[in-house]
């Protein structure tokens, strides 16, 4: 049976651990000189309904540091949906790639590809959430303290894809998740229900506060994302107008742990989310995160496609 790699909510925190540790494993091994050709001879498919550096990059430089290969497809090519369904396009490429990933708007779109397809699929962001940029957030945070567990990590802003992914793997993991986001743009109820039933077995503590201040207050980690998703353009400016309050600053960073790390996914928004002293700053992660993308996702490939 294949698997895919969708949400990190289809993974136990066994097997989350497991591939954190692989990818600590992948990046040690990239660091002194390379890794084994693991995924020798493998080709992954990379669909783009939207633009992308990260994710587009360090998936097509796993692959070659592994011994395979990516092919980009771009928005224009496939017309996913559009100029031929998506049933259609997963049973074909499934019959010339090794697994596919896919970076989509409707989430339902990922899991109608996952649902055709016979080779693994992997979620490159969606409206609902960015499982692989999960993965990079928890080596990111694993990598400054040790482990996940019993640290305080706190969301500011938009409930969106990012903070659904973070959410989840703190709670598998056992770390304490708060969120402070403006009245309207809270989580997906369906994403707090599993993460209060992840939180019931790792023992996580769970907040969803409006006060970003209440929120930071000792804080291991501070974790911000745009205002506006990719997609919600149309909402820009009603969105610059509620989130102001909100923005991670150097006051706001000054009101958690002195030893208080600063992540962001990217593409940051600086002057809006974060400001330029705070992401440039001692408390900052946002680089050695994006680098992360690459040695987590090298650890996702290896556990879908290497047998
Ligand atoms: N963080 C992230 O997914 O970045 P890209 O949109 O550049 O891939
Ligand atoms: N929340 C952002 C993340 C970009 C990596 C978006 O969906 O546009």
């Amino acid at each position: 049976m294949k698997r895919d790699f969708i949400h990190v909510s289809d993974y136990s925190a066994t097997e989350l651990q497991a591939m954190l540790d692989l990818a600590v494993q992948l990046k040690k091994e990239w660091q002194a000189g390379g890794n084994p050709p693991l995924l020798k001879g493998k080709v992954l498919g990379m669909i783009f309904q939207k633009p992308s550096l990260r994710t587009r990059v360090s998936f097509d430089m796993a692959m070659r540091h592994l011994g395979g290969d990516a092919l980009y497809l771009s928005p224009n090519e496939i017309g996913l949906g559009q100029r031929e369904s998506i049933a259609d396009v997963a049973r074909v490429l499934s019959g010339y790639v090794d697994a596919i990933m896919a970076r989509v708007f409707a989430h339902d779109h990922v899991l109608e590809l996952a649902k055709w397809s016979t080779v693994p699929v992997i979620n490159g962001l969606s409206d609902y959430n960015h499982p692989c940029q999960a993965m990079a957030d928890a080596l990111t945070i694993q990598e400054e303290f040790g482990s996940l567990k019993g640290l305080n990590v706190t969301f500011v802003g938009d409930g969106n894809n990012v903070a659904v992914s973070l959410m989840h793997i703190c709670t598998k993991l056992g770390a304490n998740f708060t969120i402070a986001c403006p009245e309207g743009y809270d989580l997906p109820p369906q994403a707090v229900e599993l993460a209060r039933f992840f939180a019931s077995t790792s023992g996580s503590r769970l907040r969803f506060l409006r006060d970003p201040h209440e929120a930071v207050r000792d804080a291991h980690v501070i974790y911000t994302d745009t205002w506006t998703s990719m997609g919600q353009e149309a909402e820009a400016k009603k969105r610059e107008a509620v989130f102001p309050p909100y923005q991670v600053n150097a006051a706001l960073v000054a009101e958690a742990r002195p030893d208080v790390i600063v992540m962001h996914c990217l593409p940051a928004h600086r002057g809006q989310e974060l400001t330029d002293e705070v992401a440039d700053g001692p408390h900052s992660r946002i680089f050695p995160q994006a680098h992360n993308r690459l040695h987590a996702q090298k650890a996702i490939l290896v556990k879908l496609l290497a047998s």
